[in-house]
């Protein structure tokens, strides 16, 4: 745990153009500087450093954060970590909060972990490159499958001497822990005695995104069917199967740049591919995918690739991985090699050029690759094709974004000759089966008019999430706290000079309103603070905030275009007019986030009108409902006059 203070001065003392500078070259351009977005690829600069304000912006991408934010996204580090670093490269020492003596020794258990893992990669790339046996056995294996030195070398490729206790030996007499070597799974403990897990085979460290090696797969030379083609590390305290992809360390910048992660099955795949210069790829490792895999590609990209080898049943497994990723909402292309190939076969046998053609010219969405796949199983089978729509409907209906959907349902309509509205119709069907409600509807004492159909429902935007009409309340506080406008009070019929931030924060405190995000809420609060003690608070102090949540809310809200270029000439034309229309603004988004939340509680009766039965509690209800909508019908008036903007 980094203490709050320390984190604070972190942030005090870090100058973002400096830590961007070690990474981007950056020109000054009036009071900001500019460079070329290392998150995306591009040919002139659009990436916007404010060291004013301390946060940086891409035009082109969108990206946007404070330093540390900078840091995380650049360098793939955890918040502690980010911190840590942007504490060093200004000599800020980080003094953690006290751990106790449970966590050290597993923080320790855990650095020796690594530690060995590190000691034994370097040792079997020994055996690899310098003893006989290494040499004639694995070395020669891998020439044979064209692996060339540089790239076995990148992957820390190595070997193990066919012995019963080699590398266990090795590491004791270099003093790591007998215990240690057991955790890691490098070693089997046999009567007192250590067993090297991985003998006679060329290894494949498998290391984590920053780039340690947390476990190993091993394979066997010989093509004897009598043991197993690979043996992997068991699970461990630090290595967790489901979590890791293998290549994901080497593959994480290509797949930020490409926007692409190619998704292939085995170790040498990806080997082959980056050889073959292809590098924004990673293995599932035979294993099928998880939930957690996806999420670790969803960091950097929301596209995935599936590069599959012709095998029948190995593509049937696949689905379930499909759907996965739908569901994750990312976007899944598959690409089928020709039968007997994969990736690695096809990139050793082919140019770089010719194996990125293949990919792109082959590579077609689930949609086509299922009923590529499964339509001539239903040849003149009328109830076989019925149930193929059906599936991939189905599918179709785990995408979380209705706009996706629709354009799936009509390629869909295309390819199986089936009309749209029919496709729909089942689609809808499998959204409720979805999300059904658990208690059915009672029946209707009172009904509440259904309103008809807005432009939010059009647009798919649910009118009862209130959350961007926060955000718009919020964008004003930060931007504009401490600006006044006149505001023309009902009771006294006289115009009143208020300041923004107070008129806000009382107008929420009277009501008793609260907002929905807990960021908001004690935004709101440091805010009233402040107030009372009649300090200003600027937008810079929530973008440079001790709670990184905060920080990143801040900047989201405080970070566009015309708040960064101000070069920029329209921009700074809309700043002007939004400064002068400030009364408007601020009421008019006060008034929406109250009749929103009005509308919320009265859908919230209204549903619970649905499953009351008794009269007395009908009628409370209903009391209720009329209350709120007499406050609504107000707000509503208010609004109509409150000019638009
Ligand atoms: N795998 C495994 N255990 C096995 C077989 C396979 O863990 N007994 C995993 C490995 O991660 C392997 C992947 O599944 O890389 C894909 O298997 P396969 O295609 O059989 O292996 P390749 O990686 O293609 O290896 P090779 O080309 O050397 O046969
Ligand atoms: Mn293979």
């Amino acid at each position: 745990m980094i203490r709050p203070e320390t984190i604070q001065n972190i942030f005090e003392t870090a100058h973002i153009e400096e830590v961007i500078g070690d990474f981007v070259t950056l020109k000054k351009r009036g009071a900001n500087y500019v460079g070329l977005c290392p998150f995306h690829n591009e040919k002139t600069p659009s990436f916007s450093v404010s060291p004013s304000k301390g946060i940086y912006k891409c035009f082109g991408c969108g990206k946007a954060g404070n330093v540390v934010n900078f840091v995380i996204e650049h360098e793939h580090y955890s918040y502690p970590e980010a911190l840590r670093y942007v504490a060093k490269r200004y000599g800020i020492e980080v003094e953690e909060e006290e751990v106790t003596p449970e966590m050290q020794q597993e923080l320790d258990e855990r650095e020796s972990m690594f530690a060995l893992n590190g000691f034994v990669t370097k040792y079997f790339r020994e055996n690899l490159v310098t003893k006989e046996e290494g040499k004639s056995v694995g070395l020669t294996y891998l020439k044979e499958r064209d692996f060339r030195d540089d790239t076995i070398e990148k992957f820390e490729v190595g070997y193990t001497i066919d012995k019963w206790e080699d590398y266990s030996k090795h590491a004791i007499a270099n003093g790591y822990k007998k215990e240690i070597l057991v955790k890691t799974g490098l070693s089997i403990e046999k009567e007192n005695n250590l067993i090297d897990r991985f003998r006679g085979r060329v290894i494949f460290p498998i290391h984590n995104l920053t780039g340690k090696v947390i476990g190993f797969g091993g394979r066997i030379l010989s093509s004897e069917k009598s043991t197993a083609k690979y043996i992997n590390s068991p699970e461990s305290d630090i290595y967790n199967k489901s979590r890791v992809l293998y290549g994901i360390f080497y593959a994480r910048n290509e797949i930020v740049k490409k926007n692409l992660c190619y998704l292939v099955e085995g170790y040498t795949d990806v080997i082959s591919l980056h050889q073959a210069g292809i590098e924004n790829v990673v293995a599932s490792s035979g294993t099928s995918l998880t939930p957690d895999q996806i999420k670790l590609v969803k960091r950097f990209t929301p596209n995935i690739t599936m590069l599959f080898d012709g095998d029948p049943a190995g593509i049937k497994a696949s689905f379930r991985g499909i759907e996965l990723i739908l569901e994750q909402g990312m976007n899944v292309k598959v690409v089928l090699f020709p039968e007997g190939e994969d990736p690695d076969s096809y990139a050793r046998s082919h140019r770089t050029s010719e194996t990125e053609a293949f990919i792109k010219n082959e590579a077609v969405d689930f949609i086509k690759f299922k009923t590529n796949l499964l339509l001539d199983e239903t040849v003149g089978d009328p109830a076989a094709r019925a149930s193929l729509i059906k599936e991939i409907v189905q599918t179709i209906a785990t995408i979380p974004d209705g706009i996706s959907r629709s354009v799936y349902i009509k390629e869909c309509s295309t390819i199986m000759e089936v009309p749209e509205q029919t496709l729909m119709n089942e689609l809808n069907k499998s959204l409720r089966r979805r999300f059904r409600d658990k208690t059915a509807p009672r029946q209707e004492y009172f009904a509440p008019p259904e309103p008809s159909q807005s432009l939010d429902e059009q647009l798919e935007i649910d009118p009862l999430d209130i959350s961007r009409h926060e955000k718009e309340l919020m964008r004003l506080l930060l931007l504009y706290g401490y600006e006044h406008f006149l505001f023309a009070d009902e009771e006294s019929g006289e115009n009143i000079e208020v300041r923004v931030s107070d008129f806000i924060v009382n107008d929420l405190q009277n009501e008793n309103i609260k907002l929905e995000n807990q960021l908001f809420n004690q935004m709101l609060e440091e805010y009233s603070k402040a107030i009372k003690e009649e300090r200003q608070l600027s937008e810079i102090y929530f973008a440079n905030h001790p709670n990184p949540k905060i920080a990143a809310i801040a900047i989201e809200l405080i970070a566009t275009q015309h708040q960064l270029s101000e070069n920029w000439k329209e921009k700074k034309i809309y700043i002007k007019t939004e400064k002068d229309k400030l009364n408007t603004m601020v009421l008019t988004s006060l008034l929406t986030l109250k009749s929103r939340l009005i509308s919320k509680q009265l859908k919230q009766l209204s549903d619970s009108l649905k499953v009351t039965s008794d009269d007395a509690g009908v009628f409370i209800l209903q009391q209720q409902y009329y209350e709120l909508k007499n406050i609504a019908a107000r707000i509503e008036n208010q609004l109509t006059r409150s000019f638009h903007y």
